[in-house]
C-alpha cells in the first residue's frame, strides 16, 4: 500500500484529494498550519490518517517533514496561496511568503523526496498549478508569476523523471470554490461565477496523478483558453487580463 503525503489538506482541493488517496486505501500525511480542521480530516479518514502541523512559509519546513516522515509513494505539493491587489499595495513580507510557500518549499519537497522514488523506481508527484500559470495576471500578479513557474519545474520534471518508474503531474484549475478568494482577498465576482467544486478538480488531479499524466486542465473552458493565449499577441493577453482583474 502507498503512503502519500499531501500539503494544504486542511481545506478545499487538498482535503478532497486526501479523501480520494484514503478511499483507496492509502497511508496518509497530512500536512498544513490549522491543527484542528487536519485532526477532524484524520478522525473522519480512519487510523491510517497522520496529521503534521507545519507552516511552509518556514523556510526549514521542507527538511523537518522529510526528517519525520521517512519515505513516501507519493507527493502532493497543493499547499497554496495568493494576494489580490497591485504589488505596490501589498506588503513585501506577504509577497515573499507566497513565494515560500508556492515556489519554495514546492521545489524543496521535490527535491527531498525524488531521488529516493528514483532509487525505488516508483513514486508520483502532483503539483498543484493553476490556469494563473498561462498568463501574468496584473492584480493578483506574484501569486500567477509562481505558479507558471510551478507549471514549468513540474513540466521539466516530467521529461526528466520519464523511464524512472516515477511520474510527475501538474494540475491546473480553474476558479474553484474553496476558501482561495477569501485569503487572497479577491472580490472578482466574475472569475467564480462558474467555480467549480474542490471534490471534482481533486477528482481530475487524482485521475491524471494515478495515470501518470504531465498535465491536466480543469474543464474545457479553461483547457482553450490556456491553449488559446499561445496564439494571442502577449501584449493583448496582458491587457485583457489587466481589464479582468482590475477592472
Ligand atoms: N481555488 C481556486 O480557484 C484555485 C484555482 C487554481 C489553483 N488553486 C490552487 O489550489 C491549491 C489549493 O488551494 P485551494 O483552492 O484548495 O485553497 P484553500 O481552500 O485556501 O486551501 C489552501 C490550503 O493550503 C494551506 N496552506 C496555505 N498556506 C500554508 C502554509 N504557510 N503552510 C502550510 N499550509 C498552508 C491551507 O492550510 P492552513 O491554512 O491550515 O495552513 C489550506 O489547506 C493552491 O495551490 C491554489 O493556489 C486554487
Amino acid at each position: 500500500m502507498a503512503t502519500t503525503m499531501i500539503t494544504g489538506a486542511s481545506a478545499g482541493i487538498g482535503m478532497e484529494l486526501a479523501r480520494l488517496f484514503a478511499a483507496r486505501g492509502d497511508d496518509l500525511i497530512l500536512v498544513a498550519r490549522r491543527a484542528d480542521r487536519l485532526e477532524t480530516l484524520a478522525a473522519e479518514l480512519g487510523p491510517r490518517a497522520r496529521v503534521i502541523v507545519a507552516d511552509l512559509a518556514d523556510p526549514a519546513t521542507p527538511e523537518r517533514l522529510f526528517a519525520q516522515t521517512g519515505a513516501i509513494d507519493i507527493l502532493v505539493n497543493n499547499a497554496g496561496f495568493g494576494a489580490a491587489g497591485r504589488v505596490a499595495e501589498i506588503s513585501v513580507g506577504r509577497q515573499l511568503e507566497i513565494v515560500q510557500v508556492n515556489i519554495t518549499a514546492l521545489t524543496a519537497l521535490t527535491c527531498l523526496y525524488l531521488p529516493g522514488m528514483i532509487e525505488r523506481k516508483k513514486g508520483r508527484i502532483l503539483n498543484v498549478a493553476s490556469t494563473a500559470a498561462f498568463q501574468p495576471g496584473p492584480g493578483l500578479n506574484v501569486y500567477c508569476a509562481t505558479k507558471a513557474y510551478v507549471l514549468s519545474f513540474s513540466e521539466g520534471l516530467y521529461a526528466e523523471t520519464r523511464g524512472t518508474g516515477v511520474t510527475v503531474t501538474c494540475l491546473c484549475p480553474g476558479a474553484t470554490s474553496t476558501e482561495f478568494a477569501e485569503v487572497a482577498n479577491f472580490r472578482n465576482a466574475i472569475i467564480f461565477r462558474n467555480a467549480m467544486s474542490a471534490a471534482e478538480v481533486a477528482r481530475q488531479g487524482y485521475a491524471a496523478t494515478l495515470a501518470g499524466k504531465r498535465l491536466v486542465i480543469t474543464g474545457l473552458e479553461n483547457k482553450a483558453r490556456a491553449v488559446g493565449v499561445r496564439f494571442v499577441p502577449r501584449g493583448l493577453v496582458v491587457d485583457l487580463a489587466r481589464r479582468l482583474l482590475l477592472g
